[in-house]
């Protein structure tokens, strides 16, 4: 029976996929391996947290000697690589970060794989978790497919690109096993309020600024989080090996149109007049090296293993907004800083 690591599952979307595999197969091991960093959060976990076939440790996939011992103490068959350091604005800010976690981590870890691996290459699986925007920025018309050049544009895309390149040239020079799948912009519940839909779900809450980048005009294919997971459940399980999978909904929105449904579908919820949200739109100064529009052609997912998403955006993103009102302690845990001690207060005993 597999033993799967999945790194980086305690962030957003990694959480949600440790939450489907766990609940999913429970004759599989999950082993949780996550540094948490100020984006991991057990409280993500809460509710598989005591599942037989679950269990967490604290690793930095930077600490090769614990990496090493994690796959001998578990006996890993398989690999799900979540972890990085994943917003683009902080990589602006600390490039090297990014560097670190995201190019080295990723290295240390294949090497890790690898090496306990070696008697018995075929029969193990490294997937590596990946973004769109490695593809850089597209114009007005077309798609990325699989084949689109590499053109990172910020310091986060171009980590994301080294890691793929990485991830590949295992795959030839060393005949590791691996998987690639490339995905749009996620959203939904357990997402960190610093990416555009939580940060604004919450300041609209506090009646806070919107504060929208440049002309509002970029444009980006956003999935609904459980729909990613599925889709990696489903590459892991049935992708074709040492292949590449482009995972997207068809949904493109300019941010400003975005921001705009958002406000509205938040009036509601929030019993405010038609159109209070709106007023709190604020247009500020871009992002340096801003790219204007990802999209994702999601034909061979789909063609292939038979997936698609399962809710339009609008769903999704009532979806979201209720579950941030459901969940309003995880929210101000988060926005105050105290879910870090939630691993002491879980952790410290075990
Ligand atoms: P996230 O920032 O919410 O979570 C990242 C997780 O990785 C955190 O739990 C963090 O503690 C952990 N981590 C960071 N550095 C680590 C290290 N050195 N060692 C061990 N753990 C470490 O990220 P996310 O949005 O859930 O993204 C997960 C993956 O999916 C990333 O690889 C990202 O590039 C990719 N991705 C994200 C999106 C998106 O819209 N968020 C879209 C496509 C692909
Ligand atoms: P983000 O959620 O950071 O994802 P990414 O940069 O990985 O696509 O941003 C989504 C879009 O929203 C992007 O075009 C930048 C824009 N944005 C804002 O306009 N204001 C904000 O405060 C944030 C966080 C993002």
């Amino acid at each position: 029976m597999k033993k799967i690591i999945i790194t980086g599952g305690a962030g957003f979307i990694g959480s949600h996929v440790v939450r489907l595999f766990v609940n999913k197969y429970p004759d599989y091991t999950i082993i949780n391996l996550d540094a948490l960093t100020y984006a991991g959060n057990l409280e993500n976990l809460k509710d598989i947290e005591t599942s037989p076939n679950y269990c967490f440790e604290k690793i930095n996939i930077l600490d090769a000697e614990a990496l090493k011992a994690v796959f001998v103490k578990h006996n890993v068959t398989d690999v799900i690589h979540l972890a990085a350091e994943s917003h683009v604005d902080r990589s602006i800010i600390a490039p090297l970060d990014f560097v670190y976690t995201n190019v080295i981590g990723t290295v240390n870890l294949l090497n890790v794989a690898k090496e306990f691996w070696k008697k018995s290459l075929d029969q193990h699986l490294f997937y590596h978790v990946s973004t769109d925007e490695v593809y850089g920025a597209l114009g007005a018309d077309g798609l990325f497919t699989e084949t689109t050049p590499y053109h990172p544009n910020s310091p986060y895309s171009a980590s994301k690109a080294s890691s793929d390149h990485f991830v590949r040239a295992y795959a030839e020079t060393y005949h590791l096993q691996t998987v690639i799948s490339n995905c749009s912009n996620n959203y939904g519940p357990f997402h960190f309020p610093e990416k555009l839909i939580p940060l604004f779900i919450n300041n609209i809450i506090n009646n806070k600024p919107l504060p929208v980048y440049g002309d509002g005009l970029y444009t980006r294919d956003w999935l609904f989080v459980k729909d990613h997971a599925t889709a990696i459940d489903m590459v892991f399980h049935k992708g074709k090996i040492n292949d590449t999978y482009n995972i997207g909904g068809f949904n493109e929105w300019k941010n400003i149109d975005l921001v705009k449904i958002l406000c509205s579908q938040m009036d509601v919820k929030l019993g405010r007049e038609k159109g209070t949200s709106k007023k709190l739109i604020t247009y500020i100064k871009d992002r340096p090296g801003h790219d204007r529009r990802y999209a994702i052609d999601a034909t061979k997912i789909n063609a292939e293993l038979g997936w698609k998403p399962s809710v339009t955006f609008e769903e999704g993103l009532q979806l979201t907004i209720d579950w941030f009102f459901d969940n309003t302690d995880w929210l101000n845990n988060v926005t105050s800083g105290n879910y870090q001690h939630y691993y002491d207060s879980m952790y410290s005993n075990k």
